[in-house]
């Protein structure tokens, strides 16, 4: 075992076996390194980025998510104009200088090349994030030249029979994986990921996530663990393997040594530590939640999802104690990937 975390380390990649040995079974030297490799390049800093959940209609009907088109129980909202500019105010006050701006697919938003304008000229020294789906070559490139600078896009599975069992007709993973593509060509920093224990996520899965990375070479990768939603088909399935989310986030860490690898809110939410686990795991990006306290339970892609009663400073500085309790510092900064290549 010690053996392929070293091999893992010094060619960026396995073969299938290695991989399925590699992520099998408890390996305390593979955190090592991992922590080793990360505070080579990013010494004990964290990056923050506030995360702005602005709207929770959605066109798509993916099995998994609690804000499918489907769910009639969900209640709908939309943050205006202003109210994402007002997000902004408030998080670059409390220190934050990326900008993530995360929402369903809603075809309403007719204007919003004009915000990511306003908010690029209001913020110049700021990162603007999109996570808005799939969209077209011509929608991506009108957003990056508004000023947006990286894009998040979980690929959700590299498996095409996978990909089918989460997603309803209509939905490919060729045209996932062409929009990241894309994406990368017209120049933002990209970032792909995937749910750890998704229904019917099999070990080979995984091996067609971390083989997809390896060939995207994407700035950053968000995973976390899969959890059941109440009111989604996959209601009944069991939530994802908190242990394989901290190996694989070790592994990515490993592949790519200046990759923007989140403790993401899902990891949180499985565990009460989940997140500085996460970062000594090798993670080094968390995004404390800056939407208005009254739509944030709204925003529910999952079951029990934390941080929704809690102002943004609140996130914010429970964030910072979070991070100073296990040795980390979280940075006031724009945050990108060191080139170190
Ligand atoms: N459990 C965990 N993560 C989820 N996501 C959506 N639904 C769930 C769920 N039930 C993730 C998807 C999506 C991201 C915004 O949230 O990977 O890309
Ligand atoms: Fe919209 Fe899942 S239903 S991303």
């Amino acid at each position: 075992m010690k053996s392929l975390v070293d091999k893992l380390e010094k060619e960026r990649i396995l073969s299938r076996d290695e991989f399925k040995q590699l992520l099998s079974e408890k390996n305390e030297y593979l955190f090592e390194r991992a922590r080793a490799v990360r505070h080579e390049v990013y010494g004990n800093e964290v990056f923050m980025r506030g995360l702005i959940e602005f709207t929770n209609y959605c066109k798509n009907n993916c099995y998994y998510c609690g804000i499918r088109a489907g769910n009639k129980n969900a209640q709908r909202y939309r943050l205006s104009r202003a109210q994402i500019l007002e997000c902004c105010e408030l998080g670059y006050e409390l220190g934050f200088r990326t900008f993530v701006l995360q929402g369903g697919e809603d075809p309403a938003y007719t204007d919003f090349v004009e915000i990511v304008k306003d908010i690029r000229t209001a913020y110049p020294d700021c990162a603007i994030t999109l996570s808005i789906g799939e969209q077209s070559y011509e929608t991506y490139k009108t957003l990056f030249e508004a000023g947006a600078n990286r894009y998040l896009l979980r690929h959700e599975t590299a498996n095409d029979a996978h990909y089918k069992q989460l997603h309803p007709e209509g939905m490919s993973l060729e045209n996932r994986k062409k929009c990241l593509w894309n994406l990368k060509e017209i120049g933002f920093q990209v970032g792909c990921g995937f749910m750890v224990g998704s229904p019917g996520q099999t070990m080979d899965c995984i091996v067609d996530d971390l083989r997809f990375i390896h060939e995207l070479q994407p700035a950053m990768v968000g995973i976390g663990p899969f959890i059941p939603h109440k009111d989604t088909p996959f209601k009944d399935c069991k939530a994802g393997d908190f242990q394989l989310t901290l190996r694989l986030l070790a592994v990515l860490r490993l592949m790519k040594p200046d990759l923007l690898l989140p403790a993401t809110t899902a990891l949180g939410t499985l565990d009460p530590q989940g997140r500085e686990q996460g970062i000594l795991a090798g993670g080094n990006v968390v995004m404390p939640n800056l939407s208005p306290v009254d739509v944030r339970s709204k925003y529910m892609l999952y079951d029990n999802k934390i941080c929704t009663g809690d102002e943004a400073a609140e996130c914010r500085s429970c964030m910072q104690w979070r991070m100073v309790s296990i040795g980390y510092d979280v940075v006031i900064s724009k945050g990108d990937p060191i080139c170190i290549m």
